[in-house]
């Protein structure tokens, strides 16, 4: 049975901009903007959606998320509505990704709906406005009652052999108002941008932005768990986890891990959209042929997989943030299944509406009733 927002809303979605998915994109972020900023709406929002039971509240490497469904990456890069996602029932929200240059990203079109498929293909390139921007946004925000992620990744004008500086000055820029850091080496389109995800240019890059995490919290000497050395006085740095792809082999995976576990890292993001085109419907054939990552249902096996490998790797030592292909509460509970503590939605809010985090939400309550 089709929702509301499926058969009445979403066709008007799909129609704007003569059907140019990155035009809907924007029209709605821009109205939850202007609805952030109504006195009263986001309140009454959130008495519709955004309740949650108290016993979905979950603590993931020492973040309390007052639920583990959260707002994936992309989506509000800029942050410009966020007080709006706490109202739909995110428990928390991860911005970006942002580089420490702002770039216009990739030419338009950038963005494709393989509807039959519930699919998108994006090739936006990082489009964003900034990390200095970003900062400034957050500290005229306050408080927003929730956690915060923040996505950072390397800027196209930087070299790759420079990209450390760059994730590190988003770092710092950004480090006092984020609950956690996401290192994003896994969007396929910056050119060679996935190439960091190997074991050498990831234990560069980790080491770095851990002692960068650490001189900013001003915890002194840290252990690799993160945790302060006796003797060395401050609070623990924030937690640094890592986005991977969906493209990684099995061993690619384990030498990546070790790397995480070695430097320290606080969880592992599985996973960003895939290169690869499965399970792609015959009618959207022709749109698969677009260049970029793919996200969506073709996701839901991959990423649960990808999530179930992690765990038993680490021997669920390591917090994994699942997200992929989740269009259903039940494609949540699977991932939740496969040893994630939290997990992610961005398609599924194209394909399904702002009800399916009520109903995910919902589902998730009653496997945990308090
Ligand atoms: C993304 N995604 C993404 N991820 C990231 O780490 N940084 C980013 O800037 C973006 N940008 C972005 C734009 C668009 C248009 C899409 C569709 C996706 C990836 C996203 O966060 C997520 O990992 C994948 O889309 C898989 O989840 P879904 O979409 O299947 O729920």
């Amino acid at each position: 049975m089709s929702t509301a927002y499926e058969s009445l809303v979403r066709p008007v979605l799909y129609r704007l901009g003569r059907g140019d998915a990155e035009v809907a994109h924007e029209q709605t972020l821009h109205g939850l903007r202007r609805l952030s900023r109504v006195p009263g709406a986001v309140s009454a929002l959130s008495r519709t959606y955004g309740a949650l039971p108290g016993s979905l509240a979950t603590t993931v490497f020492g973040v309390r998320f007052p639920s583990p469904v959260g707002l994936a990456a992309g989506m509000d890069k800029n942050g410009i509505a966020l007080p709006a996602w706490r109202a739909l029932g995110f428990g928390f929200v991860e911005v970006g990704t942002v580089t420490a240059h702002p770039q216009p990203g990739n030419e338009k079109p950038r963005l494709f709906r393989l509807v039959q498929s519930e699919a998108v293909i994006n090739r936006m390139g990082f489009n964003n406005l900034g990390s200095a921007a970003l900062a400034e946004r957050l500290s005229a925000y306050g408080e927003l009652g929730y956690p915060l992620g923040i996505s950072i990744g390397k800027s196209k004008v930087t070299p790759l052999e420079e990209a450390v500086e760059d994730y590190v000055t988003s770092l710092r820029r950004l480090y006092r108002f984020g609950d956690y850091f996401a290192v994003n080496v896994s969007s396929p389109n910056t050119p060679g941008l996935r190439s960091l995800q190997d074991a050498g240019h990831l234990r560069e890059l980790l080491t770095a932005l851990r002692a960068e995490a650490g001189a900013l919290s001003g915890a002194g000497q840290s252990s690799s768990a993160g945790e302060a050395v006796p003797g060395s006085a401050g609070p623990h740095p924030k937690p640094i986890l890592v986005k991977i792809a969906p493209d990684l082999t099995e061993a690619a995976i384990d030498e990546l891990l070790g790397v995480c576990t070695d430097v320290g890292v606080a969880g592992i993001i599985a996973t960003n959209t895939t290169i690869g085109r499965p399970g792609i419907a015959p009618a959207d054939q022709a749109t698969a042929a677009e260049t970029g990552g793919l996200s969506g249902r073709p996701l839901t096996e991959i990423s649960a997989k990808t999530v179930a490998h992690i765990h038993a790797e680490t021997g669920g030592a390591l917090p994994i943030i699942g997200v992929g292909g989740v269009l259903d509460p039940d494609d949540a509970g699977r991932l939740l299944d496969a040893g994630a503590s939290l997990v992610q939605i961005y398609t599924g809010l194209i394909y399904r509406g702002p009800g399916l985090v009520r109903r995910t939400n919902r589902l998730l309550a009653s496997r945990n009733p308090s």
